[in-house]
């Protein structure tokens, strides 16, 4: 018997795959379920270390399909869920957002009734972790941080998809006491990110020789944060985060999208053996996202004051890091863009 059933949703995702690996090792006393349903986004080869300990299951399910979550949960009687299954990709949720309501709101909803409906007596010890992004709260000027008080004011299909089961969740923990904490993170990057979001997009258009499509005119800002440093902090708040709370978490490290760019391009051509400027040569400014936020910036004194977390590496460590990982696992690489990978590339960078 374990300690505890800790479910975690999307965890053959980009982030939840480094979730999953770090609980499942740190963790042998826990049993990790990974439930996930294999989309474009999901990728079992990031989670082959793990795949066979005693204390990991991988369940191949949809969070929309309420009677089997419903069978899942009588099953197994999840002690904790960490929830990240999401539809996750803005430019995506421009081109069809119904399936961001389907995955986000729906899924969302279904999995809160049904971690509700299995502990509603007694929800001590319980817990449902709700995995968001700091694009809920809109867009900030050239000044200014997201703090957990910020309005919600989403631009996106995706971040209005997000707000929007940030409120439910919210809602549960009001109208029927369940236990939760929310987090809100900025953006991403490491290993095993999906090569739609910008920087493994760029790192593998710039290992083919490939145009790097910079929207507008790149003046765009984006907080970045390295995959594991936010696996820990996920770590962190799920032990010892205040029930009912909201966290911020971010990388205290803003890049306009020109000058990350340009970062990316000069480690690239030294990884390469490029001549200097090759890969520079590629940029390519091209028509704007619609609804584009300017700028997201994290307040994530929270969580730095209450729980002691901080990023443990600078931008240029993490970018090298991520850049050798792309480097040695291009078979990873060539396996998740064949196929749907390059019909989607098509349509969205047609013009
Ligand atoms: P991702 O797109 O890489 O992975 C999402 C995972 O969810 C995939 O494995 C996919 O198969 C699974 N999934 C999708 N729909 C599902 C469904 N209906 N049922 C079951 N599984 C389903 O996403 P990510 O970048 O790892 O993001 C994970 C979470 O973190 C999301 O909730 C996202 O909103 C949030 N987030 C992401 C970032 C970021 O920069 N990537 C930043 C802040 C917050
Ligand atoms: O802030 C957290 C969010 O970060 C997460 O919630 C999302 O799941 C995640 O996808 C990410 O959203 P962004 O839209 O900020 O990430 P993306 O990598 O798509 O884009 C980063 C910036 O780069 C943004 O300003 C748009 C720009 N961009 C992106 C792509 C894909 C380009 O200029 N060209 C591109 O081809």
């Amino acid at each position: 018997m374990k300690d505890k059933n800790v479910l975690v949703t999307g965890g053959a995702g980009f982030i939840g795959s480094h979730v999953v690996r770090l609980f499942v090792e740190k963790y042998p006393n826990y049993h990790i379920f990974n439930l996930d349903a294999l989309t474009y986004a999901g990728n079992l080869e990031s989670l082959k270390v793990i795949e066979n300990k005693a204390n990991y299951t991988f369940i191949k399910g949809d969070i929309t399909d309420e009677v089997f979550i419903n069978q899942l949960f009588q099953d197994y009687k999840f002690d904790s869920i960490i929830h990240l299954a999401a539809e996750s990709h803005v430019d995506r949720s421009i081109e069809d957002p119904l399936v961001f309501v389907k995955t986000n709101v729906i899924g969302t909803m279904v999995l809160l009734n049904a971690f509700k409906n299995t502990w509603k007596d007694n929800f001590e010890n319980k817990l449902f972790y709700h995995i968001s992004t700091d694009e809920v709260y809109g867009t900030l000027g050239e000044t200014g941080l997201f703090t957990e008080i910020t309005s919600y004011d989403p631009n996106s299909p995706y971040s209005a998809s997000k707000a929007s089961s940030d409120h439910f969740v919210r809602a549960y923990g009001e109208t029927y006491g369940m236990p939760y904490v929310i987090t809100n993170c900025s953006n991403n990057y490491g290993q095993n990110q999906f090569p739609e979001k910008l920087i493994p997009l760029f790192i593998n258009n710039i290992i083919n020789n490939k145009p790097l499509p910079v929207y507008d005119d790149g003046n765009y800002t984006r907080d970045w944060l390295y995959v594991k440093d936010h696996a820990v902090a996920i770590d962190l708040v799920f032990h010892e985060g205040k029930k009912h709370e909201t966290y911020n978490i971010g990388g205290f490290n803003e890049w306009k999208n020109i000058d990350l760019v340009t970062l990316l391009c000069q480690q690239m051509d030294q990884k390469l053996e490029r001549v200097k400027g090759t890969s520079g040569k590629l940029i390519t400014y091209v028509k704007d996202r619609p609804g584009h936020d300017l700028r997201y910036a994290i307040d994530a004194s929270k969580i730095n004051k209450e729980l002691g977390w901080k990023p443990s590496v600078t931008f240029e460590e993490g970018l090298n890091k991520t850049i050798d990982w792309y480097l040695s696992n291009e078979a990873w690489l060539q396996s998740v863009t064949s196929g749907d990978y390059q019909s989607y590339y098509q349509k969205q960078y047609r013009n």
